[in-house]
């Protein structure tokens, strides 16, 4: 299995024969090593309606005729905008053909660029291949993230660390200890200056409370 980041939040995992997007914003991102043109899909996985995680979905899923999968609002939204989607919630899971989504809370708004509202903001436990990813979408720290861990063993946890509009580091070297995870990527971070933040700093505070993490460069793939 392979988990490829593109900068900012943006991940494709990859269990052959399936590809998974998640919160593809690639061609407004300025660390992208990828163009939207430049990646192919099954499955889009949309936390939120911000512009930088909804990015280049609904473009990858009319190209792709890969299906958006997200909650019940933003799902109306994308396809009303012509992509394919499948409407969940937070708190719902459902099997696809790659695997289980399961979406959980996150602490955080959402609204579409156009300014229609796409209900609340999500994070997502991805299963496939035997693993479970967690990738929390924008989110301030909060104390539910012990249940999710306790009800969902995580092999790999994707949080944000750039703070301003999300936790920071402190915060989630507390959400790391509260979900207790196998392995942890940080995202949202160093994409703009306003979310500036040292990832090695945030692996040290990790490893000290006997964690495991590593920084991924934008274009770089993580195998497990
Ligand atoms: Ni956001
Ligand atoms: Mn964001």
């Amino acid at each position: 299995m392979k988990l490829t980041y593109f900068g900012h939040s943006a991940f494709l995992l990859e269990n052959s024969p399936h590809s998974i997007l998640i919160d593809p914003f690639l061609d407004g991102n300025p660390v992208s090593p990828k163009k939207s043109s430049e990646v192919n899909a099954n499955f889009i996985i949309v936390t939120h309606g911000h512009g930088d995680h909804l990015g280049d979905s609904i473009s990858i899923s009319k190209r792709c005729h890969a299906t958006i999968i997200a909650v019940n609002e933003l799902a109306d939204y994308v396809a009303s905008q012509g992509a394919t989607a499948h409407n969940m919630h937070i708190g719902g899971s459902h099997l696809f053909p790659f695997g289980k989504i399961k979406f959980t809370i996150a602490h955080h708004g959402s609204v579409a660029p156009d300014g229609t509202y796409t209900g609340n903001p999500s994070g997502a436990l991805i299963t496939t291949g035997g693993k479970t990813i967690y990738h929390t979408g924008d989110t301030g720290l909060f104390y539910d993230m012990k249940l999710i861990g306790e009800m969902n063993p995580v092999d790999v946890m994707l949080l944000p660390i750039g703070d301003n509009y999300t936790m920071g580091i402190d915060d989630a070297v507390k959400a790391v200890e509260l979900t207790n995870p196998k392995f942890v990527i940080p995202m949202h971070y160093n994409t703009f200056p306003v979310i500036s933040a040292d990832p090695a700093l945030f692996i040290k505070k990790i490893e000290a409370k006997g964690f495991k993490g590593a920084i991924l460069k934008p274009g770089e793939t993580f195998t497990f």
